[in-house]
């Protein structure tokens, strides 16, 4: 049976620069082997870390420092290492958009922290409601997370005003932002909006970043960035002795060469995935759906009639090889919500245009009526 995979946000294999990798990975052991005999430590590589600040610093048009900036076992470590130091007792409150990555809630679940969310719409983070919301809590979070960028799962940026807007409501409330940027380089179209440290510079803000989404989730690497004294009390969390010195220093070595063109490449590749999808989309859903237009990341959020049968359309879709990711598995609450996330990123391109006909035929299947779409926007107010 043909597999529509949809479901797992996994970078473009066509576009894994195997023989570069390869070259760096010969000349990463050449003049680093001997290191390679010792543990690299809290902050890791710091070739790497140089590299990645540069990136930072070209992106934003702020200088970072390497010195602030620790590797980290993937992004999801920094997350979850941030939300410990953060963090006093279970129980306490973290504020969240109300659908976020899944790996998020059950990390933050996991350590005991409770998520309170906010509503989303094309600009982001509804900061008003966020306003409302710290009113009326009756107790005070202990920090903001955030996706301002190309947000999992539904694909939205956090425009320039509502930046502003959160930076100052977290300052007049002395809230701690940890913004989670790792498809900050996935982009694909349009202005890219500034990360929040580059906005205000404040040692409240923890930036974190991952080379999964830029290069590859298999090299297990991601970075945080932060000041005193949250950077030491962060790090001071890990008890791993620190990331992956080989996967670091060959990436060193790759990023060494060209610090920019694999990304170009990959995101040229994305864009016409995406065009891929919209355009499938239109010719098979444009009755009974509405859907974002991201406009980077690896991300599609796609909002269903409410009279489809969720569970039967997920065994249905199964049953003809299409899997998509559910919108519950991305609510705070994890409310039954009539959306789903569509990852085009590491699709072929002919699943693209074959699977969508597929999907649609399994939503024609699983509803009660004949009637067109009840909703005229992604996001209720
Ligand atoms: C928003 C977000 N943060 C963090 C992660 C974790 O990524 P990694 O640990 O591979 O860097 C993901 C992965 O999908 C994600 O979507």
């Amino acid at each position: 049976m043909t597999v529509y995979d949809f479901a797992i946000g996994q970078t473009n294999p066509e576009t894994f620069p195997a023989e570069a990798f390869k070259r760096a990975a010969l000349r990463a052991i050449d003049l680093e082997g001997a290191a390679m005999n010792r543990y690299p430590g809290g902050k890791g590589h710091l070739g790497l870390r140089q590299l990645m600040a540069r990136r930072e610093s070209e992106r934003e048009g702020v200088l970072v420092n390497p010195e602030n900036m620790a590797l980290m076992n993937g992004s999801m470590q920094a997350v979850t290492l941030a939300g410990q130091a953060l963090m006093s007792a279970p129980g306490d409150l973290v504020i969240t958009e109300t659908y976020t990555y899944s790996g998020t809630i059950a990390a933050y679940k996991g350590i005991g922290l409770e998520l309170v969310g906010i509503p989303v719409d094309a600009d982001g983070m509804r900061i008003d409601l966020l306003e409302q919301r710290l009113k009326e809590l009756p107790v005070k979070p202990k920090f903001i997370y955030t996706l301002t960028s190309y947000q999992n799962p539904t694909g939205t940026t956090m425009s320039r005003q509502r930046r502003s807007e959160l930076i100052d409501l977290a300052a007049r409330h002395d809230l701690p932002i940890v913004e989670d940027n790792c498809y900050g380089d996935v982009h694909f179209e349009g202005d890219k909006q500034p990360s929040l440290y580059a906005l205000q510079p404040d040692p409240r803000h923890i930036y974190i970043g991952s080379l999964s989404k830029i290069f590859a989730p298999g090299v297990r690497l991601g970075y945080l960035l932060a000041e005193s004294p949250y950077f030491q009390k962060i790090v001071s969390r890990r008890h791993d002795a620190g990331s992956n010195y080989f996967a670091a220093a060959v990436l060193a070595q790759f990023y060494q060469e060209d610090l920019w063109g694999h990304c170009n490449n990959a995101n040229a590749v994305l864009l016409r995935k995406r065009d891929l999808l919209l355009a499938a989309l239109q010719s098979a859903l444009k009755d009974i759906c509405i859907w974002s237009r991201p406009t980077g990341g690896l991300f599609l959020w796609l909002r269903l009639p409410e009279d489809v049968d969720l569970v039967k359309l997920k065994a249905l879709s199964a049953e003809r090889g299409f899997y998509y990711a559910e919108g519950k598995d991305f609510h705070v609450e994890g409310k039954t919500v009539h959306f789903i996330r569509l990852a085009f990123g590491h699709v072929p391109d002919a699943s693209i245009t074959q699977g969508i006909p597929v999907l649609a035929e399994c939503i024609a299947r699983c509803r009660m009526s004949n009637a067109s779409g009840q909703f005229t926007s992604l996001f209720d107010d």
